[in-house]
């Protein structure tokens, strides 16, 4: 179990699917997540998400500190041993948005890539509308590698795919300017 200032990342339960199925559910979020169908997601997606759970690298329930309440998960996926490269994923529940949590959460995950799990890459992929996910990414250190134009259909109209990352050595360069994240409690 890890900690950071107000909030607590630890292991999926099986109490958590209910809670991890609203907010996929959530249109805001659901949205911002998929590339395909944006669509009421039932029992077949419930089933694929607990085998996402088991088989990714980090899938982290995120949860207030104080009083335990589900705010959304992180999680790292589909890593190359080789070029020790990882996907990053995240979504909160909209209740909690703007509260700088998703900055907390990620500047202790990507040290946590990079010190704990030696990764050298963490990459994502945005959509262009995404301003909160692109201010955050950006403010924790991710840089744009790359844009593909109008592939994706949200809302009546095309957005560019962002392809994001940071290296290990931007990280390490950027820790110089700020305090270390929380460590492992
Ligand atoms: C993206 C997401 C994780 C951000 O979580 P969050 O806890 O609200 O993020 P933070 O509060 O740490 O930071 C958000 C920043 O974006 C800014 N912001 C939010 N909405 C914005 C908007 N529409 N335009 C410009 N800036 C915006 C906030 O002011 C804040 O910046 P600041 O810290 O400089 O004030 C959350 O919105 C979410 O779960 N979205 C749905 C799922 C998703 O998009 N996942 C990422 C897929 S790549």
């Amino acid at each position: 179990m890890f900690e950071t200032d107000r909030l607590r990342l630890r292991a999926v339960r099986e109490a958590d699917f209910e809670n991890l199925m609203v907010l996929f559910n959530h249109d805001r979020v659901e949205k911002m997540l998929t590339s395909g169908f944006v669509v009421p997601l039932g029992v077949k997606a419930e089933k694929e998400l607990r085998e996402m759970c088991s088989s990714r690298l980090l899938y982290v329930i995120i949860e207030t500190k104080d009083n335990h309440e589900f705010v959304g998960f992180i999680s790292l996926w589909d890593a190359q041993m080789k070029n020790r490269d990882a996907r990053l994923g995240m979504a909160l529940l909209p209740s909690f948005w703007g509260r700088g949590y998703a900055t907390e959460v990620l500047r202790f995950i990507i040290d946590y890539a990079f010190r704990q799990l030696a990764l050298h890459r963490v990459s994502l992929h945005v959509f262009g509308n995404n301003t909160a996910a692109i201010k955050v990414y950006n403010k924790v250190g991710f840089v744009q590698e790359g844009v593909q134009r109008k592939a994706n259909w949200i809302d009546g109209k095309w957005q560019d795919v962002i392809w994001m990352a940071v290296l290990d050595e931007d990280w390490e360069a950027s820790k110089q300017e700020g305090p270390n994240p929380k460590t492992v409690s």
